[in-house]
C-alpha cells in the first residue's frame, strides 16, 4: 500500500451523520488523488493535489473561475490526462486506457454545466443507453430502471419526449437519472445549476441534497452555498491549481483561514 498524504476530515459532532449511513464501506477511501500535477502546455494548472473522499462523504469544491476546479473533476474519470501523481478509485489505480478504463469510468457518474443529453434521442434513451450499451443490461431490465429514476427525480411524464423540448431544471435532473443509471460509486458535478434560470436552482439541488442524504458519494462543484451549507461534509477551496483550505462547511464559511478564502467569500453571497 503507497504512503497517501490523504487530506480527509473528521465530522465534527455538531454534524451528526446521516441516516442512511452505517453501512460497512461507508467511510472507507472511494476516490484518491495523490501528488496530482497536470499542466496544459506551459500552464500549470493542477498543482500537487491531494484529495481523498471517503464513500458517502459529499465534498464541494468552491474557488474562483480558472482555479483548476474542472480540471479536477475531468481527471477523477480520465477526460483528462495527469503527468504526475496518482488518482485511485475504490483502491484501484485508474488505468489511462482501454477496456480497464471504460469499466472504471462507468464507476464515475458526471453531470457538467451544460445540459449534454442527446438531442436526438428521448429522454428514455438518454437514460438506458448508457446500461444497456456499456453494462449490457437488457432493453426491458433498463427502461424499468430508467422510469423508476425518472420519477424519482420528477420528471417521469416527460420520458417519450426529446431534450429541447424540457427547461433547463428538467434536464439537469435529467442528467442526474442518467447518471444514476449506471449505478455509479461516485458522481461528479460540475457546476450544475450554473447555467440554469434561477428558478429552476432549486428543483435540481432538491434532488441533489436528497442524493446527499441518502449516502450517495459526491464531489460538487458550485457556487450555491446553501447547497455546501446544507448537504457538504467537507468543502474545498481551490485557487490557481491548489487546495488551499478544507474545511466543514459552517467552520469555511464562518472562519476561512487563507486570505484568499477570504477574499472570495468576500465576494459572493454565502447563505
Ligand atoms: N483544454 C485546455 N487547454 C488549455 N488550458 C485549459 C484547458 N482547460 C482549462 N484550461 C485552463 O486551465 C485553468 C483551469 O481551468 P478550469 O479547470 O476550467 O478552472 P475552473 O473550473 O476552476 O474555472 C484555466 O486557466 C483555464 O484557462
Ligand atoms: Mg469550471
Amino acid at each position: 500500500m503507497r504512503e497517501t498524504v490523504a487530506v480527509t476530515s473528521e465530522r465534527t459532532s455538531e454534524q451528526p451523520p446521516r441516516a442512511t449511513r452505517g453501512r460497512s464501506e461507508m467511510g472507507q477511501p472511494l476516490v484518491q488523488l495523490e501528488n496530482v500535477n497536470k499542466w496544459y502546455g506551459e500552464l500549470h494548472v493542477l498543482k500537487n493535489v491531494n484529495l481523498t473522499v471517503n464513500r458517502g462523504e459529499v465534498v464541494v469544491v468552491v474557488g474562483p473561475s480558472g482555479s483548476g476546479k474542472s480540471t479536477l473533476c475531468r481527471t477523477i474519470n480520465r477526460l483528462e490526462s495527469i503527468q504526475e501523481g496518482h488518482i485511485i478509485l475504490a483502491d484501484k489505480e485508474l488505468p489511462s486506457e482501454g477496456r480497464a478504463l471504460a469499466r472504471l469510468r462507468a464507476q464515475v457518474g458526471m453531470v457538467f454545466q451544460s445540459f449534454n443529453l442527446f438531442a436526438h434521442k428521448s429522454i428514455l434513451d438518454n437514460v438506458t443507453i448508457g446500461p444497456m450499451k456499456v453494462n449490457k443490461v437488457s432493453k426491458k431490465e433498463a427502461e424499468a430502471k430508467a422510469l423508476e429514476l425518472l420519477k424519482r427525480v420528477g420528471v417521469d411524464s416527460q420520458a417519450s419526449k426529446r431534450p429541447a423540448q424540457l427547461s433547463g431544471g428538467q434536464q439537469q435532473r435529467v442528467a442526474i437519472a442518467r447518471a444514476l443509471a449506471m449505478n455509479p460509486d461516485v458522481i461528479l458535478f460540475d457546476e450544475p445549476t450554473s447555467a440554469l434560470d434561477p428558478e429552476m436552482v432549486n428543483e435540481v439541488l432538491d434532488v441533489m441534497t436528497e442524493l446527499a442524504h441518502e449516502g450517495m458519494t459526491m464531489i460538487v462543484v458550485t457556487h450555491e452555498m446553501g447547497f455546501a451549507r446544507r448537504a457538504a461534509d467537507r468543502v474545498i477551496f481551490m485557487d490557481a491549481g491548489q487546495i488551499i483550505e478544507e474545511a466543514a462547511p459552517d467552520e469555511f464559511f464562518s472562519n476561512p483561514k487563507s486570505e484568499r478564502a477570504q477574499d472570495f467569500l468576500s465576494k459572493i453571497l454565502t447563505h
